[in-house]
């Protein structure tokens, strides 16, 4: 307890809270673990945790500053507040008629190979102004905020030309700085292959390599890079061409992996020290052990085999069971998962995945954060970090899987701030 911080906000008698305190990442059982503390409180200096704990003690341990605010929380769960390790929140427009199409009967890359998919909406970006695509990608960064999630990665990768990746990255650079939410900011310049390089795809991933890499590094615009390892995409050998030349630029590696086929891609990811590598549905039992051999972090998507119509999803369990690092993510984009509800995301992996709670919200709070370089800072409730949090409408924290496609949130507190109140938002709750 650090008695020389005045308390700002305090949040007491909490039903549930929930800390994670414990290991970062976990691994295999230690993800049932959260670090539940029943009647619970949480004092606030200014955006900082300065204690924890059940609420007499952290009450009686408070020195509230004059304008403090007191809440009550009336037995409810806080966890602290979500992180979604891969998204695409920066596009111009929605993508509905592929989606009706898949309805109908054709195929994702069916829908791509004929121009449509991330093609169209690389069309679309390159039309739209900045404002335009900052704007629309604000409205998105609220609707996360409001299922409770505090900070997102998020990718470029509708651009596919220097100009237009830069100007993505600096939407993303400048919602950082104005958006309630924080961004950690992806190059995924190697997304697919643009229109007018379809018959030279080697000019392309040259272009990557020599003109886009450096332009990114150099205005230091990406923290990460990204690429679709993917059959027909860009395969095993581009891949690790292009992504050597990320990560001699400096830039740490997350990769789209396994999502439609089996290409080894998860092996490349682990052989590369990649820091993630994602969607892994027909990962094969090398790649899973090379992922837990490496520490390589398996963020898993199910909202985008569910959107596609699929009935394969990751292997979570055996990936758990092997040791391997397991997240979870929106996968936020306008073609695969148009989701911005990562509580939605937690009842698929509960059905799908067979993720219990505890594990789910292991998956996208510490290892969430583990995936994006920031554990020291947010994923857990502990004094001394960021006071990220969500009050949420429900007496136990098994409610979060269970009751779906509803938005639970009555709170969420970002840097010490309320940010998001549901009774202010008008979704009729209390
Ligand atoms: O993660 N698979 C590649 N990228 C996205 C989809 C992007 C799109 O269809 O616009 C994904 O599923
Ligand atoms: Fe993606």
């Amino acid at each position: 307890m650090q008695a020389d911080k005045k308390i700002t906000l305090l949040i007491k008698n909490i039903g549930q809270l929930i800390t994670m305190d414990g290991p970062i990442p976990r691994v295999g059982d230690q993800m049932k673990d959260i670090g539940l503390i029943e009647d619970g409180a949480i004092a606030i200096s200014i955006d900082e945790i300065v204690s924890v704990g059940k609420s007499d003690e952290v009450e009686g341990q408070s020195t509230l500053a004059e304008n403090c605010t007191v809440i009550d929380a009336e037995g409810a769960v806080v966890t602290p507040g979500l992180i979604d390790p891969h998204t695409h929140p920066v596009f111009a427009k929605t993508r509905e008629k592929e989606f009706e199409m898949r309805t109908e009967g054709r195929s994702y890359m069916e829908i791509a190979e004929a121009g449509g998919g991330i093609r169209s909406s690389v069309r679309h970006l390159r039309e739209a102004s900045y404002a335009d695509l900052k704007n629309a990608t604000a409205e998105r960064l609220d609707r996360l905020l409001s299922y409770g999630v505090t900070t997102i990665e998020a990718k470029s990768g509708y651009g596919l030309s220097t100009e237009s990746e830069l100007q993505m990255l600096e939407v993303i650079a400048e919602l950082n700085e104005t958006h309630n939410i924080d961004l950690v900011p992806t190059f995924l310049g190697a997304h697919e292959v643009p229109d007018e390089y379809r018959d030279d795809r080697k000019g392309y991933e040259d272009l990557v390599i020599n003109e886009m890499i450096p332009a990114v590094a150099k205005k230091k615009l990406a923290e990460y890079a990204d690429i679709f390892c993917e059959k027909g995409v860009f395969e095993i050998e581009s891949s690790r061409r292009i992504m050597s030349a990320a990560k001699s630029a400096g830039m740490k590696l997350r990769f789209h992996a396994d999502e439609l086929a089996c290409i080894g891609a998860a092996e490349l990811a682990a052989d590369m020290g990649a820091a993630t590598a994602d969607h892994l549905v027909y990962i094969s039992d090398d790649g899973i052990k090379a992922m837990a051999r490496a520490g390589t972090v398996a963020v898993l998507l199910p909202g985008t085999t569910f959107s596609l119509g699929g009935s394969q999803y990751a292997p979570a369990r055996k990936m758990i069971d092997e040791g391997v690092v397991l997240s979870l993510s929106t996968d936020c984009n306008p073609g695969s998962s148009f989701t911005e509800s990562l509580p939605f995301i937690i009842t698929l992996a509960a059905v799908q995945l067979k993720l219990t709670a505890a594990e789910s919200i292991s998956a996208v709070t510490v290892n969430a954060a583990w995936s994006i370089d920031r554990s020291e800072m947010i994923g857990q409730l502990m004094p001394g970090m960021q006071a990220d949090f969500v009050l949420w409408d429900m007496a136990d924290y098994r409610e979060l899987p269970y009751h779906y496609g509803v938005n639970l949130v009555a709170k969420v507190v970002k840097k010490g701030k309320i940010v998001v109140n549901a009774q202010n938002n008008g979704n009729g709750r209390d």
